[in-house]
């Protein structure tokens, strides 16, 4: 039987992680099946216990069971740790899971070395303060930025999570209101504000001419953070679709120790949509 993976999520009927996997399995000539697990809301470490015991070697881990899926891990890699939440989970040869997060490098992979920028002494902004912050937060400040400022329309939630990663890299937290005068070279958007087609309330020349924009989601049009990008003169207004195939390109590698290559993916993603 070729090996067992899935990713787990309530709900999942429209991941497009399986696709990607099978893609990536296909390309790498790797003998594996990937599904898809609609995950009991009253019982996730039930589920996953299921799919381990009955030979799942790997899970991808979705909304919203993200910290559960910490919280089951019996091992877990610093990156998740800073996270305090796991995206990916690794059968280790003991039967023991080991919990990892691979949105942070799916990002920073993105940016970097799918449409080349450099992070090398930037000053980046990253919107909003919940999990899907915290979750990039370490592969961020280890990219060599000269500045993370982290602002929410809840101040004292960007002030907590900077205090959380200062020991780990130049990083400050603020209300949206107190941008004013400040100028970033990239604009990360890791709110929610999107999926109501809104934008956080940011002022419009807080991107220096020629900076970057990104948003975590992604969609069939423009997403309304795309959008404020290029109307607010963005070079790049881009858009996480990259993100989620580069993230599971490291979950790849993390299961199968090979790495699959992720460009022409991302174009028949977008392609397809
Ligand atoms: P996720 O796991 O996606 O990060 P979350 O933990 O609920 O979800 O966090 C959502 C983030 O989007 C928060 O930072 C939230 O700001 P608050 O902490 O002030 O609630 C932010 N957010 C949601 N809607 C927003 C909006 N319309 N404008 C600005 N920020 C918004």
């Amino acid at each position: 039987m070729p090996d067992q993976y899935a990713v787990i999520g309530n709900p999942i009927a429209h991941s497009k992680s399986p696709a990607i996997h099978a893609e990536f399995a296909r390309q790498t000539a790797q003998d594996l099946e990937y599904g898809r697990i609609l995950g009991s809301l009253e019982d996730f470490a039930g589920d996953v216990r299921q799919f381990i015991s009955q030979g799942g070697q790997g899970l991808n881990v979705t909304v919203p069971f993200k910290e559960q899926a910490w919280a089951l891990a019996d091992q877990r890699s610093a990156r998740a740790e800073t996270a305090g939440a796991v995206n990916t989970l690794i059968r280790l040869e003991d039967g023991r899971l080991r919990g990892d997060n691979t949105d942070g490098v799916g990002l920073v992979r993105d940016l970097s070395a799918n449409h080349g920028f450099d992070f090398g002494g930037a000053r980046v902004l990253l919107l909003g303060a919940g999990g899907a912050s915290r979750g990039v937060l370490l592969p961020l400040l280890e990219t060599g930025l000269a500045e993370l400022v982290i602002a929410n329309r809840t101040a004292a939630k960007a002030v907590d999570l900077a205090a959380l990663g200062a020991r780990l890299g130049p990083v400050t937290g603020c209300g949206l209101d107190a941008l004013a005068d400040k100028r970033f070279d990239l604009i990360i958007n890791a709110t929610s504000a999107g999926l109501s087609d809104t934008v956080p309330a940011i002022p419009d020349d807080g991107l220096r001419p020629g900076g970057w924009t990104y948003d975590m989601l992604y969609g069939d049009q423009p997403t309304a953070f795309c959008r404020w990008g290029q109307d607010h003169g963005a070079s790049r207004a881009l858009d996480g679709l990259g993100m989620l195939v580069e993230q599971a390109a490291e979950s790849f590698w993390l299961w199968r120790g090979v790495r699959p290559e992720t460009t022409g993916v991302i174009k028949g993603l977008r392609g397809a949509s």
